[in-house]
């Protein structure tokens, strides 16, 4: 799995503190801190998105990414998209990911979220042996670099770079404060069962989804326009 090297990568890490970033007009116009969103700004962190105890989405019109950063080290990601699979295109992969956790801005630049352990996600993949399931989300990611640039009509703008250097789309800032949920452990997640499928998609069952084995996890609308939304099935194998 892609995110395995990262736990060496922890263990080596030493964090540096906020002061050693620049901030400056070329660089980093402003702190990190704040509620990000891309594209048309409608999938942000916070209650709006996810409601944890329930395991449950609302989702958003549009698809996209929203992230909150916290003063006191606590990061929220929020994320909505469709994805074509390559082999079978129209085979459209539908993912609803929320999680938070604790972040270090490294003195070299990058980032590290590591995730409390409660998020999850959604996966609808209408051709896979299971079509519709919610399943664990906890990996620690590396952004390899983050640039705030001052767009004259948008404001401060969040760039970021993930582990392989692929950009996070544009994020524009929607407020300095970060709309969060509560920053502690929101899931009960040890009562996760291991499961496997023909597909090899699903490892862990949640409770929640566990409770409702019957019926399936409410299905997955494109919204209209989604196509800017589509990435590539190789991106996606990063998600899953
Ligand atoms: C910053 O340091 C981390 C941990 O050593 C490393 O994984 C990452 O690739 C470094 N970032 C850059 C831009 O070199
Ligand atoms: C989506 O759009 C409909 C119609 O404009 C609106 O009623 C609904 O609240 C919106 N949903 C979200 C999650 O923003
Ligand atoms: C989630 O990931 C973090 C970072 O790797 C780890 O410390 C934690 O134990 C994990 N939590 C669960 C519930 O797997
Ligand atoms: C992608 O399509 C192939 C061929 O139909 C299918 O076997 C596979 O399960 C699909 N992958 C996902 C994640 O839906
Ligand atoms: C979490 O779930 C496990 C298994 O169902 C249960 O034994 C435990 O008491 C729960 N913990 C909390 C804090 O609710």
């Amino acid at each position: 799995m892609l995110f395995l090297p990262l736990t060496a990568l922890l263990a080596a890490a030493s964090a540096a503190s906020a002061q050693d970033i620049e901030y400056n007009s070329a660089h980093n116009v402003t702190p990190i801190t704040g509620t990000w969103s891309s594209g048309s700004k409608h999938v942000v962190t916070g209650t709006g998105f996810a409601n944890p105890s329930q395991e449950s989405f609302t989702y958003p019109n549009t698809t996209g990414v929203g992230y909150a950063f916290s003063d006191d080290g606590w990061y929220e990601i929020a994320r909505y998209r469709f994805a074509s699979n390559a082999s079978e295109p129209n085979c459209i992969i539908g993912t609803v990911v929320w999680v938070h956790g604790t972040y270090d801005l490294l003195g070299n630049g990058s980032i590290v979220l590591t995730p409390a352990g409660d998020g999850y996600q959604q996966v609808q993949a209408p051709c896979a042996a299971t079509s519709n399931f919610i399943q664990n989300y906890n990996f620690t990611e590396l952004m390899q670099s983050w640039q705030i640039f001052m767009d004259p009509t948008d404001g401060p703008k969040l760039h970021l770079f993930q582990f392989d250097g692929s950009p996070v789309a544009p994020l524009f800032q929607l407020s300095a404060e970060p709309n969060m949920l509560p920053k502690q452990v929101l899931r009960n997640v040890s009562g996760t069962v291991v499961t496997t499928t023909s597909d090899g998609l699903v490892t862990t069952e949640t409770q929640a989804s566990r409770k409702r084995k019957r019926s399936a996890a409410p299905e997955l609308k494109r919204p209209m326009g989604a196509i800017a939304g589509l990435v590539g099935a190789a991106l996606l194998s990063a998600v899953l």
